[in-house]
This record gives C-alpha cells, structure tokens and sequence, in this order.
C-alpha cells in the first residue's frame, strides 16, 4: 500500500515520484571489513517512495542524520542511487551531467538550507540570477527582455523595488534575504519542482514564518510541486499538504499532514511531536530539532549495521518481540484516508499474538509539548 494509491484529481498530477529509492555509501575500508566478504556501506536510504503533486507541498521530516539530505540529493540527480526509482511525469530518469542533467535541473531545483554558502560572495544579484535565466534559457531577448526577467523574479519573491535588490552582494543582505535571492535563482528555471532541503531552519526565528508563506504563494500561483524537508514536525503541519515522517533512513509514516501531526500512529512520530513545541508557535519551533525533537528519547542507531526489523524498535516504548526481526510494511492505520504507518501495532493479527500489556495504540491526539518546552527552544532557536 502507497499513498499514492489515493485517486488523485487532475491538478493533484505527480509530478516528480520516488520508488523504492534507496542509497547506501561505501564507507572507508578497514581491515576488518577486508576480512569480510560484504563491504561495510552506510545505509542512509532504503526504500523511500514518495508522489510530489503539482500545487502541493510535501513534508519530509526527521531528526538529523534520518537521510532526508540524501532523499533531496537523489531527486535532484546529484548522487547515483543505489536501488529504485525517479520518475519525472511517469517516466524514468537517470541523468549523470551533460544536457540531459540541464534539462532535468530546468524542471527539478533544489534550495538548500544555507543561502550564504549557495551564494557566491563575489558576486551579485544580478549575476546570480542572470546566469540563472540564461542557463535555462528564460533571459528574454535583448537587455530588455533581461531587465525585465530579472525584475520578475526579485518581485515574485517581494524583494522590491528590485533596483535596490540587484546590485547588491550576497553579505549586503540579510538571511531572510538571501534565502529570497535563492529561491528567485530556482525560479529562473521556471521549474515544476522545488526541493526545498531545510530551507528556514538557518534563519532567524522571526523571519522563518514570512520564507515558508512566500513558498506557500509560489506553489499557490506558479503550481509548483514542492518537497520541504524539516526536522520541524510543527512547522509541517502548518505548511504542508501531506507529511512522510522518516527514521534512521526509512519511512515510518505518511498521511495528510493535519492527520499525522494530530494524530501520529507510529511510536516514533508520537515521540517526535511529544518533544517539539507547541505547533501554533511555529516562528519559534523552527530550531526546535537540536533543542528538543533530538532530546530526550534516546539514540538513533548506526545506519552501518541498522537493527533488524523496525529500525526504531531498540528505543520504542511499544516494542514487540516481532519488531526485533520483521521489517513491518506501511499498513493503514484506518482513521483518515491514505494514513500509513510501518509498525506491527497496526497489524492486528500481530497485535493479537503479540502484544505487552504496555503497547497501547494511540487513541487520540497527542496534546502538544509543555510551554516549557517551547520558552527553551524559542531561546534555543535564534542562533
Ligand atoms: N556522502 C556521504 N558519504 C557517507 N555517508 C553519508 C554521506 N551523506 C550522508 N551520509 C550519511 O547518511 C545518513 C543520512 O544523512 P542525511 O541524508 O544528510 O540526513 P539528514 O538530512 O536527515 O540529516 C547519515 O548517517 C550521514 O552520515
Ligand atoms: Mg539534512
């Protein structure tokens, strides 16, 4: 069962999809792994599948380390995939370089988390955006057309007037600004697709609401299927369509985003909503994954010898002798359409012949984390 199996209306088109997408590095060789016959690899992906939506958000949330990098990095071309499938309008793609690479990036952008390192410091604006427009070829004709392009995007990202937006470098601005010039040099593709890979979580608390209402307004008016990967479990409730929680490189649970963020199923999304703060301080919560949804609840494992079956089980409350050896498949959790959840809790036949007095299906919404909680991550956040 996937969720893209819910009938999708006509402006609900996939775009861009994933299939079993799977990644694994090879890590440096030791004597021991020379001894042994399969080479030690950092399972950072497995088996990912993912349906982006044209007018859509989804969320793609974890705590650091979960392989949502990895995930945008592969949609995006840059690392051959190890397993799986990347289908743009259906059909397969790999592209290594050269002009089909182009033509893909044209579609597909990727907007990373930090604008100052994406920026070049020796350039301008205008430089940016520019090689940007002509690379895709949307520069117009003449100095004109280009005049004009560029002031295009500086406005459709509200950096305006753009006079004063064009000549400036990348230190001249703030973050919140850059993050802007950023996202208008993705435009200049005039893509389908934006990966956005954390894309506020390197901004100042108070200007991370205006980044993520700007994004909402691109995909409202240019259609755009966008993908934003957060540690932020608030954050994806407030802006996302559909949200696909992921653990230690696989994906636990997925549904549409009011759902799973009030309603988590898998013990692993009740745990990370139970540290985040409170969802209506969003502009606060943003830095919340090292202040909070990384504390307090253990370990992730090593991602080199993965536990067997549920990579959560060695730290879920719930655990069942079943989840030590059987990897669970998405099974629905029969609240909300398309809500999934990989956990034998939602397996009744398992849950009959296996389950601890102390396994308890959630029956309600989680409350959201103590104020407490959020007055330490709001001061936690600013950095
Ligand atoms: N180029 C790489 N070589 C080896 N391991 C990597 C590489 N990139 C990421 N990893 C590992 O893959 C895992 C997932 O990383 P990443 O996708 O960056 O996670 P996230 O973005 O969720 O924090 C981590 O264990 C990380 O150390
Ligand atoms: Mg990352």
């Amino acid at each position: 069962m996937t969720l893209t199996e819910s009938a999708p209306a006509p402006a609900d088109e996939v775009v861009l999809e994933a299939v079993g997408l799977t990644k694994h590095f090879p890590v440096r060789r030791r004597l021991r792994d020379l001894l042994s016959r399969t080479p030690a690899v950092v399972h950072a992906v497995d088996d990912v599948s993912i349906a982006l939506r044209r007018g859509r958000v989804t969320a793609l949330v974890g705590e650091s380390g979960s392989g949502k990098s990895t995930v945008a990095r592969l949609l995006a071309q840059l690392y051959p995939r190890t397993a799986g499938d990347i289908r743009l309008h259906g059909r397969s793609t790999r592209v290594r370089g050269g002009h089909r690479f182009r033509a893909y990036v044209r579609r597909v952008q990727l907007i990373l988390q930090d604008p100052f390192a994406s920026l070049n410091p020796v350039h301008t604006v205008r430089y940016h955006l520019t090689r940007s427009l002509r690379i895709h070829g949307n520069a117009g004709t003449g100095p004109d057309g280009l005049e004009k392009a560029l002031a295009g995007l500086l406005t459709r990202v509200a950096l305006t007037p753009p006079e004063r937006y064009l000549d400036a470098f990348p230190h001249e601005l703030s973050g919140g600004q850059r993050q802007r010039v950023a996202i208008a040099r993705a435009l200049g593709a005039d893509p389908e697709v934006l990966l956005a890979d954390e894309p506020v979580s390197m901004l100042d608390v108070s200007i991370r609401l205006g980044v993520l209402n700007l994004l909402q307004d691109l995909k409202d008016r240019l259609d755009l299927a966008i993908l934003y990967i957060t540690h932020d479990i608030a954050s994806a409730r407030y802006f996302a369509d559909e949200t696909i929680v992921m653990y230690a490189g696989r994906m636990v649970e997925g549904g549409d985003s009011e759902t799973v963020t009030q309603r988590p199923a898998h013990p692993y999304t009740r745990l990370l909503i139970e540290s985040a703060p409170d969802p209506e301080r969003i502009t606060g919560a943003g830095g919340d994954g090292a202040a909070a949804g990384e504390r307090g609840h253990g370990e992730p494992p090593s991602l080199i010898r993965p536990p067997a079956g549920c990579r959560f089980h060695p730290r879920c409350p719930a655990a069942m002798p079943r989840c030590a050896t059987d990897l669970p498949p998405p099974m629905p959790v029969d609240d909300a359409p398309g809500h999934w959840a990989a956990c034998w809790l939602y397996d009744a036949d398992t849950v009959a012949t296996e389950k601890p007095a102390n396994a308890e299906k959630p029956a309600k919404a989680e409350k959201p984390a103590n104020t407490e909680h959020a007055e330490q991550a709001g001061t936690e956040a600013g950095r």
